[in-house]
């Protein structure tokens, strides 16, 4: 579902990356498992700018048993934060690769008031960088709770499924790939309520802080995710006064 579902919102919109200017950096803010991945994954299709999550970064240098990966996985299988300067430095390096030229998706960055203040100045010190555009996704705690529960991801493509809510057409098996889907070790129930108490705990002042700055919206998340797409895009359009 996952997939048609993208393109329908891709090709309904009308959008394509030669109609409006760069989309410059957006933040997809929200709970653990409130869909920032799954939007984002929407937003690189119409807007042809990278999806940087944070996650996905520090589980392919748990996978790869780099230091850095090394250091975060007992973090990450807590439910804890990795330190700021490990995860602003993997920031960093990714923000240098050319493909974020004309803009870039953050997803599950910043997640302290820390981080949000060393993604300001870096931007800030970039002359030509358009302001952030922040949206907050939202959603219920229970239904969180099914979302990462029946969460399973495509370990070849890094597509995201839900058992219950977004199955794959075949069980067990991406759509795209065929491969066998994995589930993360960090979405049990216990190692969410960990994710949840530091959401709540150190983050949400980042929420606070982007709202505060304007060019800032909030979605709501408990809809089909075509509906939701559709709200994050026009949130975005509207922040960037392109609607
Ligand atoms: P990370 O990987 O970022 O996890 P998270 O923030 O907990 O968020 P999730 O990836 O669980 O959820 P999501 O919002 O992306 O939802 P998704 O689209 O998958 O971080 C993991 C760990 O890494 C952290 O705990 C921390 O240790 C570390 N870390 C990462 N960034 C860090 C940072 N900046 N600083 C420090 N440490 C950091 O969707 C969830 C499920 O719902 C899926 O099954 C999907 O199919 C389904 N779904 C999505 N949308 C819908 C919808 N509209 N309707 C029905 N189902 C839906
Ligand atoms: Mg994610």
């Amino acid at each position: 579902m996952s997939s048609s579902v993208s393109s329908g919102v891709a090709k309904s919109s009308g959008r394509d990356a030669g109609t409006k200017s760069a989309p410059g950096p957006i933040l997809l803010l929200g709970a653990p498992g409130v869909g920032k991945g799954t939007q984002a994954k929407e937003l690189v299709k119409i807007w042809h700018i990278p999806q940087i999550s944070t996650g996905d970064l520090l589980r392919s240098n748990v996978a790869h048993s780099t230091k850095l990966g090394q250091v975060a996985k007992e973090i990450m299988d807590r439910g804890d934060l990795v330190p700021d300067s490990l995860v602003n430095e993997m920031v960093a390096a990714r923000l240098l690769e050319p493909d974020t030229a004309r803009g870039f998706i953050l997803d599950g960055f910043p997640r302290t008031l820390g981080q949000a203040g060393w993604l300001d100045g870096r931007l800030a010190a970039q002359a030509d960088a358009l302001p952030v555009v922040a949206v907050r996704i939202q959603v219920d705690y229970n239904q969180l709770l099914r979302r990462i529960t029946g969460r399973r991801n495509c370990p070849v493509c890094q597509a995201i499924y839900n058992i219950y809510l977004n199955p794959p057409k075949k069980d067990g098996i991406c759509d795209v790939e065929g491969a066998a889907l994995i589930q993360r070790a960090d979405d049990t129930e216990e190692v969410f309520k960990e994710r949840i108490h530091s959401y709540s705990t150190l983050t949400a002042p980042v929420v606070d802080h982007y709202r505060a700055l304007g060019r800032f919206a909030e979605v709501d998340g408990d809809r089909p995710i075509a509906a939701v797409a559709a709200g994050v895009i026009s949130a975005v359009e509207g922040l960037r006064n392109w609607a």
